[in-house]
Order: C-alpha cells, then structure tokens, then sequence
C-alpha cells in the first residue's frame, strides 16, 4: 500500500486531475444507465404491460433527483403514446438512446485522455529521476549490482509500473462509480432483490482476491530473471569479439538458455493463477445470475410486487453489467501486484544513499598551490585491504609516477583523489584541506582523468571530446585533439568530427581511443592531471603518438601517473613503486635503479 501511494506520487502534478475524472467518470456512469433503463419502457410497450400504472399526468416541479428525471421522462414518454401512438414513442425512445450512447462514450474517451495524460507524466517524472539518481550513486554501488538488473530496472519494471498505476486509478475512481451507480439504478427497481444481489459479491470479491494473493511474489521474480537476461545479453553484445575468440558460444548461450527457461516457468506460474481469475469469476456470475433469476422470476410470476417483467430483464441486464467492473476490480489487483513489485524494485534503487556525498556546506577547491598529499591512508572495496597505510605526496607541477605488478593497487589510489571512493583510514589532502571537506563538483573540477580504459560513448568525435561542455568551441575542440595527436585521424574519418564512433567508440582503434580521451582531457585543461596508462598493447608508431600526445598533456600540470610502459616516466619526479598495496620502494630513475629490487626487476622484464 505504502508503494503504491509513493508510485501515485509521481503522477505529480496532479491539480484538477482527480475532480476532473471524477466528473467525467460520473457523467459516464449517468449516461450508460440511461442507456439501459431507456429500454424498460420499450420492452413494457413491446409487451404491452400496463403502463397507465406508471403513468405521469403532469410535469413534475424541478428537484435535483432521479425521481425528477424518470417523472419528466414517463411525462413526455406518456404524452408521446397518448399523442401521436406506440410507434411514435419508440422512435423517441431511440433518440433517447442514441444521445445517450453517443455521451457516455464521449466522456470515457475524455476521461481515458485524461488517464493517459497521467500515465505519461508518471512515468516521465519516474524515469527521469531513478536515471538520475542512479549517476549520483558512488561507483562502487555498479560493481556489487548487475548492470542488466539496473537497465531492466529503468526498462522493464518502470513499465510495468506504468501499466499498474493506470488499472489503479481506474480502480480508485471509474469502477466503483460505475458500480454504486448500477445499484443504485437496481435499488430503484427492487430494493429487495438488490439486497439478495449484495449478499452475493463479497463472496466471489473473497475468492478471486484469494487468488491474486501469491501473484506479487512471483512477478518479483520474473521481474528478477528478467533482469539477468537483461546482463546476459549486455555482456554478451559488448564481448561479442571475445565470445568468438574463445568459442565460448555454446558456454554463453547455454546460461542465456537457464535464464530464459527460468523466466519462463515463473511466467508460467503465473499463468496458472492469473488465468483462473478470469474464468472462475465468469462462472461465479452466471451462477449468480440463476440465483437472482429463481429469485426474481418468483417474485415477477407472483404479481405481488411492483416489478414487471420489462424491469426484471433490465434488471439483470445491469447486474451482469455490474460484474464487469468487478471483473476489472480483480484484474487490476492483479495488476497492481505485479506494479508493486516493480515499484519496489525501482525503489530500491531510489532509496540507495549515495555512500559518497558532499559533507554539509562544503568548500569549494581552491587552486592547487602546495601539493596532493596522501597521509596514512588504507582502503578496502569490501573486506580485503587493497591499500595499506599509503604516505605520499605530488607537490604542484611535479609528476609523480606508480608503477608495480597488476593487482597492487595503482589505479586504486588514483580513483581515490577524485573521491571515487573514500579511504576507510588516513586522509588526503589538497593543499592541507581534506578533500572530503571540499564539494565534490569543485574537487573533480581541478581534475583531468584518462583512466585505463578510453570511455567513450556512441556520439560523434566532437561531441565525445566536448563531454560535458557541450558548448564548447570547434577550433577548442580541434586545437584539443591536435595536441592530443588525434586531429590527423579525425580529419581523415567520413564525417570529419561530426563522425559517430559506434557504441562505446567501437568504431575506432585502440590508440585512435586512447587520443580521443586524451583530447577530452586537454579540452578540460586542468590544473591536477591523474593518467592510469593503458596496458593495451599498441604498434610502436600509435604508441609513439599516444606517448606524445600524454607529453603534451602533461605540461605545467600537477601530474599522477600510472605506468606500464617504464619508458615513458623515467624523467618522474618521483616514482613509487605499489606491491599488494604498500609502497615498497621511491625515489628517481637513476635513485631506483642503483638500489636494486623491484624497481630494478620490472625494468629487467621489461628490456628483454
Ligand atoms: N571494484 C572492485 N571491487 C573489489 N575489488 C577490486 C575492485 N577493483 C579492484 N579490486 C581489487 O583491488 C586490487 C587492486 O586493484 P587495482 O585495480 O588498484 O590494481 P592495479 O595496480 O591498478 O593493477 P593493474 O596494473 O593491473 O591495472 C586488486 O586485487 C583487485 O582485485
Ligand atoms: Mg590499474
């Protein structure tokens, strides 16, 4: 319930919508009972049942009551026959009808328009924020959810949200207006045989909900299952090369096959339950149907009471119309089970805090004029240490290298100066002020990332280099990518800078790539530099110009640089050697290399 009210919430704003449907809604209802009850005088006609008896001789004084309108109606009804004969009141009574239809279904069209309008805002509101939301998480939240479970999050599930909230309102406001004013219309023509009639509707109202009951659970699952395929079918477009390289198809398409047998037996189970609902509510309303029959056709055959045979057909007429919106109550509920499940799926998301914030009024960063500086710093991703009391410091203009075996941690400590991650112990410091003190727009402002792999997205070449300054101006744009190295290749492509690149820059080479992201980095120009060098292999001329153009980028700037290559940071102002996450060895090129060890050990392996 408590979902359900919060997904209501995002069909803000609402205003004037709810009176505005209600009145429609209502309108609707007075016409389609028109429509039926219109027809009892006719069949009283057809089988020339005594009308004198509800005869009415003059028109009545107004009064806000359906009383008022059945006396005007009976008046020129009855003025009619007397008048101008039978015939004539039929065709009366067919405009009455044709009016009558024509409204009702005029407005349901202007209150379906109106629902749909809050669909669309519902879901618009709702989508944009989890989208939202889920780029404000810290980073660590992608790596312990599954990326496809989040996409069908957003997809999927805020679909069927959508569908959900749209059965809800018409559950909240259409459906039981259509049904009190039924009874009310069957009231009118035998309070007594209503009365049974009332009896009768918990009972199958008790039944079919007991169905619906178990349907939520199971669609979280499916919901979940989707999700998987969902990650499946994302690792396997994006690996599609590797899939092939290493004839893994039948490995990948035997776990898509799990998944989407699993899927399909939840869908199934569901099947089973949502599928009785409807058939087992049909047959609990014609057997309801014979009850009121036996009832009524005593209570007509006994001429005792007022009820004609004309208002007992009309009579059952409305109560099988009455089980309609029942039916559409059930199916909802079934629906709604499903749209919650969803809406909590979606919530979660939306109730995942940030684990990285900015603190309350945090600074701004001023302008590097001292050093970064680690000072005792440990980390973990989860458990494990990765890091272990790191003290370092890049003082301004200096570059400041990491080099040492995979796994050691290097591009660990890089991801934390930009606060992708907080450190669990020690601190770093911006010029001696904790960079968990500073805004964390301010902080990543000072800083140009080139990170190990190039992250680029299907846009053009201009675009990606202008990311996120889309304003940015083409000469800026290509005087970036000329000191990157880039503007020859980019130049050289079908559609110059304005070229798409494929999904994820797919279209390009690697080095091509790798100059790209560099360029984006130039573009930003700013004042701390943090490069975690790809390990990529690239043909000594790429390598060259990659090389080069990291050169370039590095000028006058306050520089961490994580290599592979230890050519390319022998002239570091100081390079640190990381091993499972300690520093074991620093100093200069020249300093390492006479005091042996790791230093001496990696260069080794290298010149072979
Ligand atoms: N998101 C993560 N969640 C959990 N553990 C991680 C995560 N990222 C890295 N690790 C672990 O942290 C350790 C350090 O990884 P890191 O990426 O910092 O190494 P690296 O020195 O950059 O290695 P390479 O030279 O191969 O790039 C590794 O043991 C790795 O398994
Ligand atoms: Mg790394």
């Amino acid at each position: 319930m408590k979902t359900y009210l919060r997904l209501l919430g995002f069909a803000r704003p609402l205003g004037w919508v709810f009176p505005q449907y209600a009145g429609l809604i209502f309108l609707h209802t007075i016409f389609r009972i028109v429509n039926f009850t219109a027809l009892i005088p006719v069949l009283q006609i057809l089988f020339n049942l005594n009308t004198e008896r509800k005869a009415v001789t003059t028109l009545p004084p107004f009064s806000v009551s359906d009383q008022y309108f059945i006396d005007v109606f009976y008046y020129y009804f009855g003025s009619i026959i007397q008048a101008e004969g039978k015939v004539a009141a039929l065709y009366f009574i067919c405009y009455v009808l044709v009016a009558s239809v024509f409204l009702s279904n005029l407005f349901q069209y202007l209150s379906a328009l109106l629902l749909a309008r809050v669909r669309v805002n519902t879901v618009t509101n709702l989508r944009n924020r989890v989208f939202g939301h889920i780029t404000s998480l810290h980073l660590g939240y992608f790596t312990e959810n599954r990326k496809g479970d989040l996409m069908s999050r957003i997809t999927t599930d805020v679909q069927q949200i959508e569908e959900s909230v749209i059965s809800t309102l018409k559950v909240i406001i259409k459906e039981p207006f259509l049904i009190i004013g039924y009874f009310i219309a069957l009231m009118r023509m035998s309070a007594e045989l209503t009365l049974y009639t009332l009896l009768l509707i918990p009972i199958s109202g008790g039944i079919i909900s007991y169905l619906a009951k178990r349907l939520k659970k199971r669609a979280r699952k499916t919901q979940q299952s989707l999700g998987r395929m969902t990650g499946i079918l994302d690792e396997t477009l994006s690996g599609m090369r590797i899939i092939k390289a290493f004839a893994a198809r039948s490995y990948i398409m035997g776990r898509f096959a799990d998944e989407v047998g699993r899927y399909g037996k939840q869908n199934f189970n569901i099947a089973i339950r949502s599928n009785l609902v409807s058939p087992i509510s049909e047959f609990l309303g014609v057997l309801f149907i014979s009850v009121i029959l036996l009832i009524g056709g005593k209570m007509v055959l006994s001429e005792t009471s007022t009820l004609d045979a004309a208002q007992f057909i009309i009579f059952l007429i409305l109560f099988s119309q009455i089980l309609n919106p029942a039916k559409a109550i059930s199916s909802a509920f079934n629906n709604i089970q499903r749209g919650i499940a969803s809406g909590e799926r979606v919530f979660e998301i939306l109730d995942t805090r940030p684990r990285i914030n900015d603190k309350e009024s945090p600074r701004d960063a001023d302008i590097l004029t001292n050093a970064i500086e680690f000072r005792g710093v440990s980390f973990a991703y989860e458990k494990k240490t990765v890091l272990k009391d790191i003290d370092f410091s890049i003082p301004k203009g200096k570059v400041i290298a990491l080099v040492g075996p995979s796994g050691g941690g290097k591009s660990t400590i890089a991801e934390l100066i930009p606060r992708f991650y907080d450190p669990i112990e020690g601190q770093i410091l911006l010029d001696s002020t904790d960079i968990r003190d500073i805004s964390l727009k301010s902080l990543r402002q000072q800083m140009g990332i080139v990170s190990q792999e190039s992250v680029l997205f299907n846009d053009t070449v201009f675009q990606n280099i202008a990311f996120g300054k889309p304003d940015s101006k083409i000469e800026d744009v290509e005087n970036a990518a000329r000191i990157a190295n880039a503007h020859e290749f980019i130049v050289q492509l079908p559609d110059g800078y304005h070229t798409f690149i494929g999904d994820r820059g797919g279209k390009l080479s690697g080095g091509q790539r790798q100059r790209l992201s560099i360029a984006r980095a130039v573009l930003k120009n700013p004042p701390i530099l943090i490069l975690d060098e790809a390990t990529s292999a690239l043909d000594s001329e790429s390598e060259k110009l990659v090389q080069e153009a990291l050169y370039n980028l590095m000028k006058n700037r306050t520089t961490l640089v994580i290599a592979h290559r230890l050519s390319t940071i022998q002239n570091a102002d100081e390079i640190i050697v990381i091993k499972s996450g300690k520093i074991i060895q620093r100093g200069t090129h020249t300093q390492l290399l006479e005091s042996g060890g790791m230093y001496n050990k990696l260069i080794k392996i290298q010149t072979v």
